[in-house]
């Protein structure tokens, strides 16, 4: 790709970009000439994406409030400043073969209007609160954490924007991964919260709302309930990693200098 030069002299942070969207919008973001501090939990990932794209590479668990800010303060004392925080990191609820199978005996059960014949899938009463609690920490916490350590650097220089990837699953949550899209709508409440909070100081804090994305998020998923969850999106298909991080990168940058606690999503008709 070649470096347009519109975001050069910016630094740009990067949560969860070792890997699929994190590494497209690190790509995206470097072509038009921001430095990337590429964060992940995985130290390799984040080392290969900042290898590809010239950036610099750290391992950041986004759960670790105290971790989050010294990354933060490192890179305002490493480079001077912090124009860009992407908070992306997250993980997928694991997908159980028999609640999936359960699932599509249940539609085919519907579909032939022998609704007495259900089996109740039971995610909700089966959930442990290791589960739930991982879920909320790694998104919501997460991304609180970001934003409170980026804000204080950002509202004294007047200047900053953050993107907080949420999901389609917060603005339209689906039955089974209810903490994810718990976490999902928490972070669009986050984002337009405070997003409001930091408007008149020269900080931007918008969301994206992906539908569903081909990364390896996605690849531990049944592909029985991959198939079924394609053959509902208008579009026809998955999105690809760039095309959200075309999304991205109008929000990172100054182009989209009137979005001030926004929601946008792409999802390809699903939201
Ligand atoms: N793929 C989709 O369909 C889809 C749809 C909507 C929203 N999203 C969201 O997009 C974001 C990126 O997901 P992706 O699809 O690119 O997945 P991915 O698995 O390819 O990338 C996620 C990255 O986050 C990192 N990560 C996980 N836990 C972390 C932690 N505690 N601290 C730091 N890094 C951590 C992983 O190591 C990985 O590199 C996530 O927030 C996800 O919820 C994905």
């Amino acid at each position: 790709m070649t470096n347009s030069g519109t975001l050069t002299g910016t630094i740009a942070f990067i949560t969860g970009a070792g890997s699929g969207m994190g590494a497209a919008f690190a790509r995206r973001l470097a072509a038009d000439g921001a430095h990337v501090v590429v964060t992940d939990i995985n130290a390799d990932g984040a080392t290969a994406v900042a290898t590809e794209v010239g950036g610099t590479p750290m391992q950041l668990d986004v759960a670790d409030s105290r971790a989050f800010d010294a990354a933060v303060d490192d890179t305002v004392a490493r480079h001077g400043r912090i124009d860009i925080l992407i908070n992306n990191a997250g993980i997928a609820p694991p997908t159980d073969s028999t609640k999936v199978e359960q699932m599509v005996l249940n539609q085919i059960a519907r579909m032939e209007g022998r609704i007495d014949d259900l089996v109740p899938a039971n995610t909700t009463i089966e959930l442990s609160d290791e589960d739930f609690d991982r879920m909320i920490k790694v998104h919501l916490y997460g991304t609180f954490y970001g934003i409170r350590a980026a804000a204080r650097h950002m509202t004294a220089a007047r200047s900053g924007s953050i993107v907080n990837i949420a999901s389609v699953l917060g603005l339209r949550p689906m039955a089974g991964p209810l903490h994810y899209a718990a976490a999902k709508a928490g972070i669009i409440a986050l984002t337009k919260s405070v997003g409001q909070e930091v408007a008149a100081f020269g900080v931007r804090v918008n969301a994206v709302c992906p539908g569903w994305v081909d990364t390896p998020l996605l690849h531990q998923m049944d592909p029985v309930v991959m198939g079924a969850i394609v053959s509902q999106i208008p579009r026809g298909r998955m999105a690809q990693p760039e095309e959200l991080a075309e999304l991205v990168r109008f929000l990172a940058g100054p182009e989209s200098s009137y979005c001030n606690g926004d929601v946008f999503a792409s999802s390809g008709g699903v939201a």
